[in-house]
């Protein structure tokens, strides 16, 4: 069965949205772990507009299961990644006016500084994971990187207009499940996955850990954090 990540970043959001302490993303973390949750990620972004510092700084020393810090591959932001050593990271394009991450990374020919970053988060015994969409020259690259993981973005399989145009993407995710496997790297997905259209994923086979942020934390404000958390690990059983 499939681990699963908690992405805990929009905790954050209703959080800043009145710049107070509380919703805690530290206390939900620890009752997401509670209700079976295999990982905690969170997005320490360069602006800083949920997760803080201090939240990366605590759930280091609190999360029981394993802490994915999400993350541009920045001086900056690498420099904190080799400070707090999280169990993983995953490296993630960012741009400052998106509302969400809006692609996977760009690795073919990418910059010299990237593999840089990675050999030195890995010598500080981080796995490294990059976001990449389900195309078989970016898992190339990754390789080629030396990266220890992918995680597939299937932001356009969820986004398709039509029931032809989910399928299509559905094959390109699988192909690149497929693809990983067979270089031998772990295969993580995630990105706009809810209670509907993660059940064909997960049919796929093959995925090591999906990381679900958005939805979970919806049906969290409805339901409570312990079911919606449980409610996913039971679609994640198949
Ligand atoms: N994986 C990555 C790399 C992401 O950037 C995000 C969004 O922060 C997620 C997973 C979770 O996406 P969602 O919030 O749509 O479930």
């Amino acid at each position: 069965m499939a681990r699963l990540g908690v992405n805990i970043d929009h905790v954050a959001t209703v959080r800043q949205a009145r710049g107070t302490m509380s919703p805690d993303p530290v206390a939900a973390a620890a009752i997401a772990e509670l209700a079976g949750a295999d990982g905690i990620t969170v997005h320490l972004r360069e602006d800083r507009r949920h997760i803080q510092d201090r939240d990366v700084e605590l759930l280091r020393r609190t999360v029981q299961t394993s802490l994915n810090l999400e993350m541009a591959c920045t001086d900056e932001i690498v420099a904190i990644a080799n400070k707090l050593r999280p169990d993983c990271v995953t490296l993630v394009p960012e741009k400052r006016q998106e509302l969400t991450t809006e692609g996977g990374l760009n690795v073919v020919g990418a910059a010299l500084s990237l593999g840089r970053h990675i050999e030195s988060m890995q010598e500080n015994g981080i796995v490294v994971s990059l976001f990449i969409d389900p195309d078989l020259e970016q898992i190339d690259a990754a390789m080629q990187l030396g990266a220890d993981a992918i995680e597939i973005h299937t932001g356009s399989y969820c986004d398709a207009p039509s029931r032809g145009a989910r399928q299509a993407e559905l094959v390109k995710v699988q192909t690149a499940i497929h693809a990983a496997r067979q270089a031998g790297i772990a295969v993580n997905a995630g990105h706009g996955l809810n209670y509907n259209n993660i059940i064909p994923v997960v049919a796929l086979g093959g995925i090591d850990e999906f990381n679900i942020g958005h939805s979970i934390i919806a049906r969290a404000v409805l339901v409570g954090l312990e079911r919606a958390v449980r409610e996913m690990k039971e679609l994640l059983a198949g």
